[in-house]
């Protein structure tokens, strides 16, 4: 029996057919328009260098990776995680797992044995419920979860980038980062919807 779309998913799927970032994507075999986002704050802030060590947090589809892994060359190194598989990206070591266990955590630090990590990025995302006294507390945990694992694992001076949804509360989180690092930018890159709650918080030279 076919199944009936409900109006929001109907707009939801107008929208994204419409959007420029979905077309240019798909032109460009990208894996997702989320490409575009990390594109603009890397010109802006010129996080990745060739033979950089890059943990990406929350990966699928993989179009972060796609990106990390261009600019850095073969020399560098990114794991890359998620919860879902994500396909496999020549170059890219990755590793199925939820950021809250310990298992996939053990499993982080043997893979990254004695590397230095240059950056750690994150674009982890709640299931979208539309509820925002559920979505931005998700948002806030999975926030936190990244910040544990980038203060265990960066190197001195360097940096830390991750997606959060604004709402109550989140300057707490931001001052956790000023204490940190030396320096916080908060971005909102043009392909994040404007209606969308979240900005990326990019933290530069962790002191360790
Ligand atoms: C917006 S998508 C990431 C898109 C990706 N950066 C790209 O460019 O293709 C957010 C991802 O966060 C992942 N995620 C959410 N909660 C997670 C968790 N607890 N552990 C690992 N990954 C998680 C989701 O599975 C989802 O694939």
């Amino acid at each position: 029996m076919k199944k009936k779309r409900s109006l929001s998913s109907k707009i939801w799927l107008y929208e994204h057919f419409k959007d420029p970032y979905v077309k240019k994507s798909h032109r460009n075999n990208l894996r997702s328009r989320a490409w575009f986002k990390l594109h603009s704050i890397n010109i802006k802030y010129n996080l990745f260098k060739k033979g950089m060590n890059v943990i990406d947090l929350g990966s699928y589809p993989g179009s972060w990776s796609q990106y990390v892994i261009q600019s850095i060359g073969d020399t560098g190194t990114v794991i890359s995680c998620d919860i879902n598989v994500m396909d496999v990206i020549p170059g890219v070591h990755f590793i199925q797992g939820d950021v809250f266990s310990i298992k996939f955590m053990n499993n982080l630090m043997k893979i990254i044995n004695d590397k230095n990590i240059d950056v750690v990025i994150s674009d982890m995302s709640p299931k979208i419920t539309g509820i925002s006294c559920i979505d931005i507390p998700s948002s806030f945990l999975l926030f936190q979860s990244a910040l544990k694992i980038a203060l265990k694992i960066l190197s001195h001076n360097g940096d830390f980038l991750v997606k959060v949804f604004q709402g109550e509360g989140w300057e707490e989180l931001l001052k956790i980062l000023y204490k940190n690092f030396s320096v916080v930018k908060i971005c909102k890159p043009h392909a994040s919807r404007s209606r969308s709650r979240e900005v990326f918080v990019l933290a530069k030279y962790f002191k360790k």
